[in-house]
Formats: C-alpha cells, structure tokens, sequence
C-alpha cells in the first residue's frame, strides 16, 4: 500500500522518480506527487489520479535538483485528492513528507496544533508528522525526524526532505517497507526493491526502528536514539526485465504465461531428498505436534491446498487460519507447533501481526514468501523462498502457483511413508507440463465470451479442486468485479442451488480423479437447474465432458500435478473476462498489490 521512492546523487531525480513511481504504482493508485529540493526551493507537485496524470501535469514543467522523493497512494485517511496526495508539507513548505502506513495517534497530535493556530490543509495523518517536524525543528532533520518518530504510534515508512538542511534526506521504518538501494555515489529508496533493481541490485532492507540519513550519495544507519547502526547489503538477482511487461499489454498476462520458466526455478535444487534448500528436515517437522497456516487472500487459498498434504504425510492436524482474523481470537499456539506463514510481498501487516502471535507463543516459525529479504523472511525462524521473480499485477498469479509448488515440495520432503504419489521425477516435469497447459488460452478466450455479461459466477470443486476454485473465484471478481462465488460441489445442496436458474455460468474443475463421480453428480445437479457448465478436467472423465457445456482438457498427469495446474485455465478465465469488460486488469479498482496496513 502506498509506493515510495527517493534519490540523491549526481543525477537529476525528477526522471528517476518517475520511473520508480511507474514501478511502484501497483502498490496504490488513488494520487502520485513528488518534491524536490534544488538547495533552495522545495518544488513540490502533486495529483489525484493515476501517475500518467502527474506524468502530464509536469509534462512541460523543468524541475532540477539535487535530491528529490515521490509517492503514489492507496487512500487511508481521507479520500483520494489533490490536497490529501502525499508529499505532504508544513505551514511554511520547508518540510515535504512521503509516508506509507498509518499514524494511529495523528488526531490527538493534530488537536494539540490546532489549539497552537497551525492549519491543515488535507485529511491525512502524515501531513500532521510534517507540521510536527516544523514546529519541533532543531535544526538537524535525523535528530528532528528521530523525536518526532517517538511520539508516533502506528506504523510507518517516512521519507523526509526540507529546504532547512536541502543536502539530506531522511527516512525511518516501522513495520511498512523500505528498503536502500547503494549505488556508485548515489543512493536510492523504495518501498520494494523491484523499483530500483534498474539502478543497482545492491540493497539494504531496513529493520524496524532503523532510520537511515542520505547525503551527496552516501548514507549512514542509526537507531531512533541516533545511535550508528549497520545493516548487511543484499545482492538481488532478480532481473530487470521480470519487472517489465516486455510487449504484454498487461503484467498479470504476463506473469500467467511466465510461469513455466519460474516455477523451474522454484523447485531448482530441491528435489533431491535431504536437500539442504529444504528449511525443515522431516526429523524436525516429525516433531510437530499442530500445524497452522497462516496468511491472507491468495496465499490463504494456496494453504488451504497445502493442509491436506500435509495432515497426509506428517499425520498432524493442520488448521489454516485468515492471518487478519488470527490474533483477534484466542488460539491455542504451542512451542511444538510449526506455523507456516505464505506471504508473496512478505509484507502483509495482517500476516506480520499473526507471525508476531506465533512467534510470542514460541511456535517455529517457517515463512513462505518471494520477496527477499522482506519483513516476513526476516521474522522468520526458517524461510522457502518461492523464487518466482517480481510480481507486479495485484491479481496474484505466478506467485500462487509458487505457493502450491513450495508446499508440495514441503510435504515430498516430509513424506516418510511415501503417502503422496507424484515423484520427484515428475515434480521435475512441472515446467513442461506447465506449457502444455498453458496452450488452454485460446479455448479459454472463447468460453470467457460466453460468461462475460453474467452478473453471478459459480465455481465449484472437491477437495484440493475446492481450494483451487476459492482462487478462482477470487481472481474473477478483483479483476473483472463480477460477483464470483467459490463452494465445495457437495455444499451446493445446503442452500446455494437456490441461486441456480437458467444460464448460470458454474465452472467446475475436476482433477481429483478419485473425487470425479461425486463431482459428477454435483454438476448433474446444477445441469438440472439450467446451469451453463464450464468443466475443467481431463480425458478420462467422459460423463463429466458429455454434460458440460464446454470441457476444457487438461494434459495427462498425476493426479495432483494436474490440480496444481487447473489454475491456470480459472487464470485465463478471470483475465479474458476482465479484459473483454474493458476492466482495468493491472490496477483493480480500491485494491493494491501489497497491503500493508490491518
Ligand atoms: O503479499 P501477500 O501474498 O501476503 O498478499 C496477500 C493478499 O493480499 C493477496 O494474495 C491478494 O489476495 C491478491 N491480490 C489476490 O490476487
């Protein structure tokens, strides 16, 4: 939520900000706006909207300087404007602000300034942190920045600049994301290193309660009591180029065709047992006497698919918990409980405040995540990196296939009594099956012409095919807004046949072999009702493909390769359907790729 970015060094920063912003705006698109100081001025600009709009505003404006800062949003506090886009200033302008995050004590703060005369001129928490800064200035902005964060409650990633001190920029961190790029005498900041990975793959993840002060392309770390500090600097091997959309008129089109490269890089040096890329050893995860998976959205759906392997082979009860709904109840967390926490951006503050929970009650920990080195990974007791690149489109896709793959890769590793039947061989197989899946598209462009106009979609599935349908169903309604509802197919009975008439569009994804009759019956049932059935499966289930209105098949292979694959052709559904909608498919309407606020 909310992107940020920022600059010092020999070069002129408006054109770096820009393009970071281009790489940021799929964390918030409400407004975008930058500052700049050249010594003596801040110029600052900013607009509601998506970026082009700032894009055109500074179109024949020239800007030059020697350090500058920009932010694109995700609405928190205030509705998306002109007067709440972030920078925000004090009541003189000598102070701009970027701020990602929310300051859960910025009403009491702001009745105090108030009472003293100071004005407001948004709606947001920030611009309170900017007047703050004004009025306690001491004349050197890390030891102002550092008493003003004291009295901060909430959270943050804040990015400072004033014409006080025009040579410096100053930015702190509590539980949002930031992160140092270090270059040939400059420096960068951003809230996601994909944004900056164009400038220089050297990075440093901020810590919580770290602030760093940046200087003519130097920078030096410090606690909030100024105290120096020093973090480690990462080597990012991502490339460029996944960060880019190379000729694909969207990035989640993208990242669904990519998947077969990627996820040859997610099982790369793990299918080898006692593979040291394994965090846990099944000696270890014998010990577990309760598993919990926690996370939200996408990542929640890929756990519900992880629960039955794992209950499978390790022989424990696994709970799969909403990480925003986890800490707000009482459970009953162990020290001999393995929590798995799934997380792309590795960011999420609800998944963050449950893994606080976990680790407080002293369950091990093992984060599942992609972005390296984020929050996640760090609090983590042992880390699978999913390895599937950056993944910019809000409508997670490559990275949920990762998540399945990373657990099944999990479960072989852990499977002492060989429970699961796929083999290591035919994991390796994954990539080529993968591609031959993915060849469903131009079927799957067809069907989408025939449920596009529908108000009411259904998808409906047994066992680990329910789980994928929970994502499908997801992945229709954030991208093409249309109502979408996931049900495992023998729930359909209890209450929702009701809703089923004349043309409904129920998708059903049928690669539980062992499941086939009895969702064969379910979809019998709706077929009665009038249903218009789209079936996802493959060629051995000839009843299912006589009854359905169309029979996507899927290639041969086991039965729970060809279960981890089925999303692809429920990807391609969501992505067509938004697209023949004329929907914006990148940048979905109130969403942002990375939420990280509760
Ligand atoms: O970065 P995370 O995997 O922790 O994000 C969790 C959810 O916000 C995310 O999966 C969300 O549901 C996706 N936009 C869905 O496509």
């Amino acid at each position: 939520m909310c992107g940020i970015i920022g600059y010092s060094g020999p070069k002129q920063p408006l054109p770096i900000l820009l393009a970071g912003l281009s790489r940021l705006e799929y964390r918030g698109y409400d407004s975008a706006g930058i500052a700049i100081t050249d010594g003596k001025n801040l110029i600052i600009e900013k607009k509601q909207g998506k970026l082009q709009v700032l894009k055109d505003h500074l179109s024949d404006k020239k800007i030059n300087g020697n350090i500058g800062i920009g932010h694109t949003r995700w609405a928190t506090h205030g509705v998306p404007s002109d007067e709440n886009a972030h920078p925000h200033y004090d009541n003189n302008q000598d102070f701009a602000i970027i701020h990602n995050g929310i300051i859960e004590n910025y009403d009491e703060m702001k009745e105090e300034l108030l009472k003293e005369d100071y004005q407001f001129e948004s709606e947001t928490d920030t611009e309170v942190v900017a007047v703050e800064l004004s009025k306690r200035w001491t004349g050197n902005l890390l030891e102002t920045v550092c008493q003003v964060a004291k009295d901060l409650d909430g959270t943050y990633a804040l990015v400072v600049t004033t014409v006080k001190q025009p040579d410096t920029i100053v930015a702190g961190r509590m539980m949002s994301p930031l992160v140092l790029g270090v270059g040939e005498g400059e420096v960068f900041l951003a809230s996601d290193s994909a944004a900056i990975l164009e400038h220089t793959n050297k990075m440093i993840f901020l810590e919580n309660g770290d602030f760093v002060e940046i200087k003519d392309g130097n920078y030096e770390l410090f606690d909030i009591n100024m105290n120096k500090i020093s973090r480690e600097i990462q080597e990012i091997d991502w490339e460029v180029s996944e960060a880019e959309k190379s000729g694909h008129d969207h990035f989640m089109y993208k990242e669904i065709l990519e998947q077969a490269e990627v996820i040859e890089r997610t099982i790369t040096g793990r299918l080898e047992v006692g593979s040291e890329e394994i965090p846990v050893d099944l000696k270890q995860a014998k010990g577990f006497e309760k598993i919990w998976i926690v996370a939200c959205g996408t990542a929640y759906h890929a756990g519900l698919f992880g629960k039955d392997l794992f209950e499978k082979v390790l022989g424990v009860s696994v709970s799969v918990e909403l990480a925003s709904e986890f800490r707000y109840r009482e459970p009953i967390v162990g020290e001999n409980d393995l929590a798995i926490v799934i997380s792309q951006s590795g960011e999420t503050m609800d998944t963050i405040a449950a893994t606080e929970l976990l680790k407080e009650n002293n369950a091990h920990v093992l984060a599942l995540v992609n972005v390296v080195g984020s929050s996640l990974a760090r609090m983590a007791d042992s880390v699978l990196y999913l390895h599937v690149g950056p993944e910019i489109g809000v409508a997670s896709t490559k990275a949920y296939l990762g998540m399945l793959v990373g657990q099944l890769l999990l479960a072989k590793h852990w499977d002492e009594s060989s429970k699961i039947e796929t083999t290591f061989e035919e994991i390796k197989q994954l990539p080529s099956l993968i591609k031959e899946t993915l060849k469903c598209e131009s079927e799957i462009k067809e069907i989408s012409k025939s449920i596009n106009n529908h108000k009411d979609i259904y998808f409906i599935g047994r066992g680990l095919d329910y789980a994928l349908a929970a994502e499908g169903a997801l992945k229709l309604k954030e991208i093409s807004y249309l109502h979408a509802e996931a049900l495992a197919a023998g729930e359909l009975k209890h209450g929702t046949l009701a809703l089923i008439e004349d043309g409904t569009p129920v998708i059903v994804t049928a690669s539980q072999h062992h499941l086939l009759d009895k969702t064969t019956s379910n979809v019998q049932e709706v077929k009665a009702r009038g249903a218009f059935v789209i079936a996802i499966g493959n060629n051995s289930s000839k009843k299912l493909q006589d009854i359905s209105n169309d029979y996507v098949t899927l290639p041969e292979a086991s039965e729970m390769l060809s279960t981890i694959v089925s999303i692809i052709p429920l990807q391609f559904i969501a992505y067509h359907v938004a697209n023949l909608n004329g929907e914006s498919i990148d940048q979905p309407r109130n969403l942002a790729k990375s939420v990280t606020v509760e």
